[in-house]
């Protein structure tokens, strides 16, 4: 069985879209930390407390809020907003020991963020952004999975975009994807991982031919921007190829939050500028992306089987399409092995290559626009 990636705990993840939390209590599962999320009614701050009572452990996921509390559903011990119990059945005095965990949380961008880690290190202003998700003239469809698998074999999936040939053929896939070389870069220092492809003259897949009305063939590029690691942002842009006008924008998101060893959640969202109003194509793009991401879904339940199957120690076979993915795994483990750095402006060096990239190269650009 191949060794699970480890958790980088002092960071912040997406615990859900801001829209699923409100005044029901929702359970989620954060680094093999049960978390129960709810909305104030005071001012409408989320709260992200310990999902076990603290007297017999019962979820309080599965209990009731009276107010901004929160009543277990077992034996009554009421919780406030901090976490502290400020009552207790059948006695006035409560335990001064009777508390659960408060987590750090921060709604931003349409995204619930949770800090697991030590509370004094968590910074909201480390959060990475999404700016398009809460973008007026952008439309956005999305969708949760969890899988069962290291959330390391997700992160790996999405470096690699050559898979679309051969596991979303017909769908987002085309042969250029896999035949056109990447350009490989890493800011070790701010924890991102940048992966490009440009496609001068490519078929167009059917999830932008059935959504932009392209009929012919088409320029597309394909910008990742992998904030480590939770963050996957894919700028995507499209142009009828020889032309330089329009530029259909996609901007494709993914969280990556590990729920605990073998499970991740894996937030999707399409957003786009064209066609923003046109419901037809709002529902293609929501049923079609879905596909494709049960598609990854059904992939990577099935390898993590065959590798919790084989005994340890096979040695993996890379090439050059892997250079993304290899470099989010050195970062992911440098994250979980020490405190994440934010950049520091006296170190105006430029950002480190991946000197393992044999299609090592820099792009100036950050997005495709
Ligand atoms: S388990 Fe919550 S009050 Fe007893
Ligand atoms: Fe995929």
């Amino acid at each position: 069985m191949t060794p699970m990636t480890e958790f980088a705990r002092n960071q912040w993840y997406v615990a859900a879209f801001a829209d699923e939390v409100g005044r029901d209590l929702l359970a989620r599962t954060l680094l093999g930390e049960p978390v129960v999320l709810y909305r104030t009614e005071a001012d409408g701050r989320v709260v992200a407390l310990a999902d076990r009572c603290v007297h017999r452990r019962f979820p309080l996921s599965a209990s009731s809020l009276d107010g901004d509390r929160v009543v277990c559903g077992y034996h009554g011990f009421t919780y406030d907003t901090t976490g502290t119990c400020v009552a207790v059945p059948g006695q006035a005095r409560v335990p001064r020991t009777a508390r659960v965990a408060a987590y750090p949380a921060v709604e931003q961008d349409t995204l619930v963020w949770v800090w697991i880690g030590d509370p004094e290190r968590a910074d909201p202003l480390a959060i990475p952004r999404a700016p398009h998700l809460a973008d007026p003239g952008m439309t956005t469809v999305r969708g949760m999975e969890p899988i069962d698998c290291d959330y390391g074999l997700l992160v790996d999936n999405l470096m690699d975009l050559s898979h679309e040939t051969y596991l979303h053929g017909g769908y987002i896939g085309t042969p250029e994807v896999a035949e056109t070389p990447i350009t490989t870069e890493v800011d070790e220092a701010a924890a991102v991982v940048r992966v490009s492809r440009h496609m001068p003259d490519a078929e167009c897949p059917p999830f932008y031919a059935r959504s932009t009305g392209i009929a012919g063939r088409i320029t597309r590029r394909q910008d990742i921007e992998y904030h480590a690691p939770c963050l996957y942002l894919l700028h995507s842009a499209i142009t009828p190829v020889h032309q330089e006008q329009p530029v259909f924008r996609t901007e494709i998101t993914y969280a990556i939050t590990p729920a605990a060893p073998g499970k991740v959640y894996d937030f999707w969202a399409v957003s786009r500028d064209f066609a923003v109003d046109d419901a037809e194509v709002t529902d293609f793009l929501r049923d079609f992306n879905h596909q494709v991401v049960m598609q990854d879904v059904d992939a990577l339940n099935l390898l993590q089987r065959a590798l919790d199957d084989e005994p340890p120690g096979y040695q993996e076979l890379s090439i050059n399409i892997d250079a993304g993915g290899l470099a989010a795994r050195r970062v992911l483990a440098a994250l979980a092995a020490e405190p994440h750095r934010a950049p520091d402006p006296a170190d105006a060096a430029p950002a480190a290559h991946d000197g393992a990239s044999p299609a090592q190269g820099v792009h100036a650009t950050g997005n495709a626009g």
